[in-house]
């Protein structure tokens, strides 16, 4: 059987639980290949990894390789094909007494995070390995830990398939249509209340989206609001961040690079900008994405921007030069 490495952060986490099986039973990398996990957790939490090597075991998934556990990103990160980031520090955690809840200080405490893992991934892991950034604010993060591995050959993004799969799930309630009907869903920009879910460039059975719609009010309000505010409303009710939805998304994002793009489709997440759509190089930002049959990842070029989209996009872009700015020391 072929092998496949794959590391994920917060490994104890409640993400990292749903994602867990998902990876190694198959249903991500095919049911020809074997599935090495490496497990990565604090120091502190360790030791709880043990009992999700167990839970793996006990599911008697064929496609399941080795399970290791670590805290040390370095020995983790060894010949690793892909590496889902999900750990981070949340908002509102409290350290050394003090209340986590600016976005300044968020930044930097994650930022010290990413510069180590983006480290130990650039000089350890595979030369084209993927790294997926899920812990928020994950674009920066992704930022950092890029900049540090400094290795152009590896390929960094930021998880926006949660945000594109949320408007899909909207438009397909709204039409009374199939979430599979829905194609070409953009996320533009930060993974944040920002973002900007694009309509005119989705389509459906082949006609723009919005056009299908036909309701520029739903769009500009109900729409957009309940995509951007979406992760606030499942923390209301459920008390906690979106977790099942959140894994789901990350395996999408794996899945939509091991193959070839359909023509008729693309994929969302976010990547390093190279000024394509006047975005400023070296943001990573969300864009429409194809994979090639070697899992190359491009841009998709010179879809129309209407006035109201540009001034949403820039508005996103802006948020991330901000915050690009609040870590600029890491850089
Ligand atoms: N991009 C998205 O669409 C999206 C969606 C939902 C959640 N998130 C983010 O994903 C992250 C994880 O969410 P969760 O619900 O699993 O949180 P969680 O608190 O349940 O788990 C996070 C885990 O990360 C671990 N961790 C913290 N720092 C670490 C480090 N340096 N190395 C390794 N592990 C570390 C913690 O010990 C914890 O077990 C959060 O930042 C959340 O905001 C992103």
């Amino acid at each position: 059987m072929k092998e496949v490495n794959v590391l994920v952060t917060g490994a104890a986490g409640q993400i990292g639980y749903a994602l867990l099986t998902r990876l190694a039973s198959g249903e991500t990398f095919g049911s020809d290949v074997k599935v090495n996990l490496n497990l990565v957790e604090v120091p502190q939490v360790v030791s709880r990894l043990e009992g999700s090597r167990m839970e793996l075991e006990d599911c008697g998934f064929n496609t399941l390789g080795t399970v290791k556990n670590f805290s040390d990103m370095n020995e983790a990160s060894g010949d690793v094909d892909w590496a889902l980031l999900v750990g981070s520090i949340p908002r509102g955690i409290t350290i050394n007494g003090k209340k986590i809840e600016e976005r300044a200080d968020l930044l930097k405490i994650n930022g010290g995070i990413f510069t180590e893992q983006g480290k130990a991934l650039g000089e350890n892991a595979k030369a084209d390995a993927k790294i997926l950034v899920v812990g928020n604010p994950a674009n920066t993060n992704a930022l950092i830990g890029c900049t540090h591995g400094n290795n152009e050959s590896q390929t960094w993004m930021a998880m926006t398939a949660l945000d594109a799969n949320r408007a899909k799930a909207q438009v397909a309630n709204k039409c009374n249509l199939e979430i599979s009907d829905i194609k070409k869903m953009t996320i533009w920009g930060n993974h944040s209340p920002t973002m900007y879910p694009d309509l005119d460039n989705a389509e459906i059975k082949g006609e723009s989206a919005s056009g299908w719609i036909n309701d520029q009010n739903w769009i500009e309000s109900d729409f957009l609001r309940i995509v951007q505010q979406r992760g606030k409303a499942i923390i209301d009710a459920r008390g906690a961040s979106s977790a099942t939805s959140a894994a789901n998304a990350a395996i999408d994002t794996v899945k939509a690079t091991l193959s070839e793009t359909p023509a008729d489709d693309w994929f969302s997440s976010a990547v390093l900008s190279d000024g394509s759509y006047n975005v400023p190089k070296g943001l990573i930002f969300g864009f429409p994405l194809k994979a090639d049959a070697n899992g190359k990842i491009s841009i998709v070029q010179d879809l129309p921007i209407s006035e109201y989209a540009q001034e949403k996009i820039d508005l996103t872009t802006q948020e991330l030069l901000d915050e690009k700015n609040d870590i600029k020391d890491l850089l």
